[in-house]
This record gives C-alpha cells, sequence and structure tokens, in this order.
C-alpha cells in the first residue's frame, strides 16, 4: 500500500470513529418530533403494511402504469379548493381564489379546480394561453408577472380579462398604449411589496412611496380601470403572526390610498405563499451536519402550520373588520395560492434500481428511478417518504436516496430512515403537487406520467413521455428502419 493510500485509509476509519462517538450523542441531542402517519395523506395501511388510496393499492399502480408516477388524490384536491373558498363561520363573506398555474399546471388538474369553482391566476403567455385554452372564462382570470410580452397584453385586453396586475410603473404606459389601441379599458391592480416580503423584479415598495406614486399615475390614465392592489408576500406563510404581517401592509396601504387618491378599491388581492403543512424548510447547516451523520431531522409538526381554514378565517376577520368599522364597502378578497392548494393532493411513486453496501458508518446509498430530474424540490423542502409495501417485521435505517441521473449533486435525501429496503421496492414521495411538476426535466430520462384516484377509479390525466416526445421539436435523420 502506498503512503498516500495508508494516510487515506486511517483518515478515513478516524473519520468512522468520530461519527461512531458523535453519533449517539447527536442523536440523542436531536428536536424530538413526531413521525408523519401515512392517514395524514388519507392513505391506509394494509395489516401486512402495503399501503393503499381509495381502496386502490399503490404497489398495483406502480406496476400497472410504471415508475415514477404521479399519484393525484382528486377528493383532497376538492377538500383543498372548497376551503379556500368557504365563507368561515363569523364571517359575511368569502374569498375568491385563483389557482397558481406555475405551481402544477398539469391541465387534469387545473380543470378540476376550475370545476370546483377556482379560477387562474397566470404569469406567461402560454399560462394565459393554456386557461383560455381550458376554457376559463377570461374574466375568471388574473395575469401576473415581471415580463409581460407586449403581445400577451394584447391578448389579455382584448379578451377582457378580470384583472392584469401590473408588476412595474413601467408598464403603465404598455398597457396604456394598448388599451387605446383596442378601444378597451383593463381593469387592473398594482403589486406592492412590503419590507421583508419579495421584492427585487417584484412589484412597487411600499415604504420608499414608489407604490403610491404607481397608483397616482395608473389613475391619471383615463384608459386604464384602477380597480385591484396586489401583495404576494412570498416565502411561506405558515403562522399568524407571518398573515397578520401582510394583512397589516396591505390594509394600512389601502387606507392610505383612500386618504391621499380618493381610491376605493373594489379588489384585495393577497396572493399565495401559505404553506403547505407536511412540507417544512429544509434547515441547511442542521441537515447537513445530521445527514452526515445518518441522521434525519423530525418533520415540522404541521399542527404547527397555519392550516387553510384559520388562513381564511383571519382574512375575512381582518379586512371586513377594517372596512365595516370606517362604514366602507368591504373589497372582495382574490388569494392565489398554490403549494397549500395542491402540495399535498399529490405524490410521487419511484422505484429503488439499485443498493449500494452500507458505508463502515452504517449508511446504504438506494438509487431511485427518481432525482432532481423530477423532485428537484426535495433537495431544499423536507417531503415526507414512505415505503408502499414493507415488508413485515422489517427494522427501520437510514438509506441515502440518490437519482438516476450520473451526477454527484442528485442526492434527494442525505439521510432518510424506511424499513429495510431491497432493489425493486416502491417509495412514496409525498406532497409532490408543487413544484415537482414544472422544475422537472428531462435530463436523461422522460418525464413521469399523472394519474388521478377518485372513490377507487383511476384516471391518467398525463401520459408517460416518450423518447418520441423528447426529440419532437429536432430535424432528426430519416428513420434507418429495425
Ligand atoms: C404572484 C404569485 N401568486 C401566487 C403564487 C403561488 O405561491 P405559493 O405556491 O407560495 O402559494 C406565486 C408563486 O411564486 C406568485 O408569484
Amino acid at each position: 500500500m502506498s503512503k498516500r493510500e495508508h494516510r487515506k485509509k486511517a483518515w478515513s476509519s478516524g473519520r468512522d470513529w468520530v461519527k461512531k462517538i458523535v453519533r449517539p450523542v447527536a442523536k440523542a441531542a436531536l428536536p424530538k418530533g413526531r413521525e408523519l402517519q401515512p392517514e395524514e395523506w388519507r392513505l391506509e395501511r394494509a395489516p401486512d403494511g402495503a399501503l393503499s388510496l381509495g381502496q386502490v393499492e399503490l404497489r398495483a399502480l406502480f406496476e400497472k402504469w410504471g415508475s415514477p408516477l404521479h399519484v393525484v388524490d382528486g377528493e383532497r384536491l376538492d377538500e383543498n379548493a372548497a376551503r379556500f373558498m368557504a365563507r368561515p363561520p363569523a364571517a359575511a363573506g368569502s374569498c375568491e381564489a385563483y389557482y397558481s398555474y406555475k405551481t402544477n399546471p398539469v391541465p387534469g388538474v387545473l380543470r378540476r379546480l376550475h370545476e370546483r369553482g377556482m379560477g387562474a391566476e397566470v404569469v406567461s403567455a402560454y399560462e394565459l394561453w393554456l386557461a383560455l385554452r381550458l376554457g376559463v372564462p377570461p374574466g375568471r382570470i388574473v395575469y401576473n408577472g415581471p415580463a409581460k410580452s407586449p403581445e400577451s397584453v394584447i391578448e389579455a385586453v382584448r379578451r377582457e380579462i378580470g384583472l392584469l396586475n401590473v408588476n412595474s410603473r413601467a408598464e403603465l404606459a404598455l398597457l396604456a398604449a394598448t388599451a387605446r389601441q383596442l378601444g378597451k379599458r383593463p381593469r387592473i391592480g398594482i403589486r406592492v411589496t412590503l419590507p421583508g416580503g419579495w421584492s427585487g423584479q417584484f412589484g412597487e415598495k411600499v415604504q420608499t412611496g414608489a407604490a403610491m406614486e404607481a397608483f397616482r399615475e395608473a389613475l391619471a390614465m383615463p384608459d386604464l380601470d384602477v380597480v385591484a392592489l396586489h401583495c404576494h408576500l412570498g416565502g411561506e406563510i405558515a403562522s399568524l403572526d407571518r398573515l397578520d404581517f401582510l394583512l397589516s401592509g396591505v390594509l394600512a396601504f389601502a387606507d392610505e390610498l383612500r386618504a391621499r387618491l380618493g381610491l376605493d378599491l373594489e379588489i384585495l388581492d393577497l396572493g399565495g405563499s401559505l404553506a403547505c403543512p407536511t412540507v417544512g424548510p429544509r434547515q441547511r447547516r442542521a441537515s447537513r451536519v445530521a445527514e452526515a451523520l445518518g441522521l434525519q431531522l423530525p418533520p415540522r409538526p404541521p399542527e404547527d402550520v397555519l392550516g387553510i381554514d384559520a388562513y381564511v378565517a383571519r382574512i375575512r376577520e381582518r379586512v371586513e373588520g377594517q372596512f365595516t368599522a370606517k362604514g366602507r364597502a368591504t373589497p372582495r378578497v382574490f388569494l392565489e395560492p398554490g403549494r397549500a392548494a395542491t402540495g399535498n393532493t399529490q405524490f410521487l411513486l419511484c422505484r429503488v434500481v439499485r443498493l449500494r453496501e452500507p458505508e463502515p458508518s452504517g449508511l446504504a446509498w438506494a438509487v431511485l428511478d427518481a432525482g432532481i430530474n423530477v423532485a428537484d424540490a426535495a433537495r431544499s423542502e423536507s417531503h415526507q417518504v414512505f415505503a408502499i409495501a414493507p415488508r413485515p417485521g422489517s427494522s427501520r435505517r437510514p438509506y441515502r436516496l440518490v437519482g438516476p441521473t450520473c451526477t454527484p449533486g442528485d442526492v434527494l435525501y442525505g439521510a432518510c430512515m424506511l424499513p429495510e429496503l431491497e432493489e425493486g421496492d416502491g417509495l412514496a414521495i409525498m406532497d409532490a403537487g408543487a413544484y415537482f411538476v414544472p422544475y422537472s426535466t428531462s435530463f436523461s430520462y422522460p418525464q413521469p406520467g399523472v394519474i388521478l384516484i377518485e372513490r377507487g377509479r383511476v384516471e391518467p390525466i398525463r401520459r408517460i413521455e416518450r423518447f418520441e416526445d423528447i426529440v419532437r421539436r429536432d430535424i432528426l435523420p430519416e428513420d434507418p428502419g429495425p
């Protein structure tokens, strides 16, 4: 053995000893959280451990439709949609919900949400086209975004969409000119930002006075009908405190608009950002240390996260409270939910392709057929993973879950506690209904299909991508034949 090899061996066995000593101490020091159970997602566990949804066994799905595969829980989708639009018991009215298309632009999902009464929130020419193509009435579309093309603005104005939210003052002139040319008077809102929320390329700042100036300018343009104040906070609203921060900022600015410009708003558009209760942000440093030791941080308790009902109730209470107290008509309230509407209504089934021997510290590697190509969000958020048919009595151990793309960065979970796995086993990555599908790529592998389950019925809503789909836009040589 060369000197170098000898040194390397000594270093790695020393590191393993450190791990052996540190691991139990770190494990004892980890915050204790309760484990999330399949019932949280309406999954049932049979006596042999196999999981099913509405009497459909996941193992069977996986055999029939292939892997990886997105599975949508149709009933939960309906439930979430209804909750966003419900009138809270103590309120006089309800909110109007416009689903954020970018979150999960699968037409089968979008159509279902529209059938249940949600409108469309779009941010590009493509999404606007898709909403119209799916038959959403133009009046039920909200058009947002920092990069609206002139053609898409013409289309939006021509079709008289319900609300066009101006992202910056610079957009006002384009909009007014388009309106004049088409002889229309579009209904517009202006996106504002609050300190502590997203700003950068988004909206006009309240605290610098830029937002007030944008409203002043818009109100002086006779071709525009200024009806709304728009504020999408960004990040995550997981607590009443964070929601109150948004509401206080928006309500105070609405008051100022009335006092200084005499504007009575017809609409308060509060954007999205409500958290998905079973998804947590990854605490980067803590999880890196834990994962290096083969430990998994406990999930954030879902009961600590603001739910849809409490969110809607607080919004109605504060908006109605403020306007009623001042003897003014309560504006309509628009919501643009994304992750909270669909995050927990979908999961991604995938398969263990290869298992690799445990390292001396005991961490085994499982290579899956789903990685950063289809589940990139799992790298920055904590998502529960279940074995869909664990072997009865098998003990749990940490696995490093990596994807199939040929890159060392394709690590979904540094350490994930799972029952003993075998090659071919199925896993379900939960809460895949927000930002999984739109961030998916055909990086070396075709993209998964999507099926929807409702009361035991399975309906395919997107077929698996084929090789031919991937090269559809390419100029290929003549087919050489078999
Ligand atoms: C303007 C706007 N509305 C709504 C959403 C949906 O956000 P979320 O998924 O956090 O609810 C987004 C997402 O970035 C957005 O930019």
